[in-house]
């Protein structure tokens, strides 16, 4: 990856940051903040991982010693298998907890039960929770480690990782000039958030777009821009990606139908076309195929839904790596 850049080590730009707080390498709650070099240096040992992964390289024992609970209060797919993976291919003794079938059920808190899981000598939580803010509040009250695996709407880092890697790849790892369209349902996405906060300090650049009603009033605060049409964004766009509509975050009445929706901000085939020669689409999955993203542009050349995947557990292997590290130089 290029490091040369004019912006230097700067911080992210500056966005809601309700929950920022001053990096502690023991955790990752977010990519707002994160200097530059930090990201790179992510990034590029997330390239060395995945190099062993396709080589076939057998596990090792990076995290012998340190052990990890993947708390999954919220679904799942993608995110929690392949951190599970990560920590076995790294070593790592690993246990996973989901809300169905815990304690929660009779009405233990979210911070009593990660305080039970770490009491068992828990060194790393991998949490995600529909709360936004939750990781970082537990970073407070927790002395394990804490990765935010998606906390309602605020970040999602490790996907944010995932997906800048993915975007290196395609434009020969520079950032510097290159534009990500982002489509849809901006306003309840996490997701969204940490590839602004991400691309940015890297130096690229973000334009949204989507129905007004899932446009955050904070969009130009990130330091994006806004489209009035998809087809605006995607316009010269070096790479777009398209956003599933969060129905399970949304208040009713923010959208007038799936149909309508599709027709109107979906990523088909045709609008794929306004973008660069050899610019890509990215979705962080899981996919509505037809409504956010046609089936025929989510199997297409141009698609990197299964790269990014792939890369995910590149990344979480780095992560872990990076937190675990941190918790060693303190002990
Ligand atoms: N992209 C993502 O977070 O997918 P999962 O919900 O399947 O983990």
């Amino acid at each position: 990856m290029n490091r040369a850049s004019p912006m230097g080590n700067a911080p992210a730009p500056p966005g809601a940051g309700a929950f920022l707080q001053a990096p502690d390498a023991r955790h990752l709650l977010g990519l707002e903040g994160l200097p530059r070099d930090t990201l790179l240096d992510l990034l590029e040992s997330a390239a060395r991982y995945r190099d062993r992964l396709r080589a076939h390289d057998p596990p090792t024992g990076e995290l012998r010693g340190v052990t990890v609970c993947n708390a999954f209060f919220e679904d799942s797919t993608r995110t929690r298998v392949s951190f599970e993976l990560a920590e076995q291919r790294l070593g790592a003794m690993h246990t996973s907890f989901s809300v169905s079938g815990s304690s929660l059920s009779k009405g233990e808190t979210m911070l009593d039960t990660l305080r039970v899981l770490t009491a068992m000598h828990v060194n790393l939580v991998v949490v995600r929770h529909r709360s936004a803010g939750s990781t970082a509040f537990l970073a407070r009250h927790l002395e394990a480690g804490v990765i935010n695996a998606g906390d309602g709407e605020h970040e999602h880092p490790t996907q944010g990782l995932l997906d800048l890697l993915t975007l290196s790849d395609a434009w020969g790892g520079r950032f510097e000039g290159r534009r990500l369209a982002i489509v849809g349902d901006i306003a309840h996405s996490r997701v969204a958030r940490s590839a602004i906060f991400g691309l940015t300090t890297l130096g690229g650049e973000v334009v949204l777009a989507g129905p007004p009603t899932l446009i955050p009033a904070e969009a130009e605060s990130l330091g994006c821009t806004l489209a009035a049409t998809v087809e605006e964004a995607m316009h010269g766009a070096d790479a777009a990606m398209a956003l599933r509509l969060q129905r399970e975050r949304m208040d009713s009445g923010l959208l007038a139908s799936l149909g309508e929706y599709s027709r109107v901000w979906g990523i088909q085939r045709e609008r794929t076309a306004l973008m660069k020669p050899g610019a890509v689409v990215l979705h962080p999955g899981p996919m509505n195929r037809g409504v956010e993203i046609a089936p025929d542009v989510a199997d297409g050349v141009e698609s990197r839904v299964l790269k990014q995947v792939e890369n995910g557990l590149a990344v979480r292997c780095a992560v872990l790596a990076r937190c675990a590290a941190a918790l060693t130089e303190e002990s």
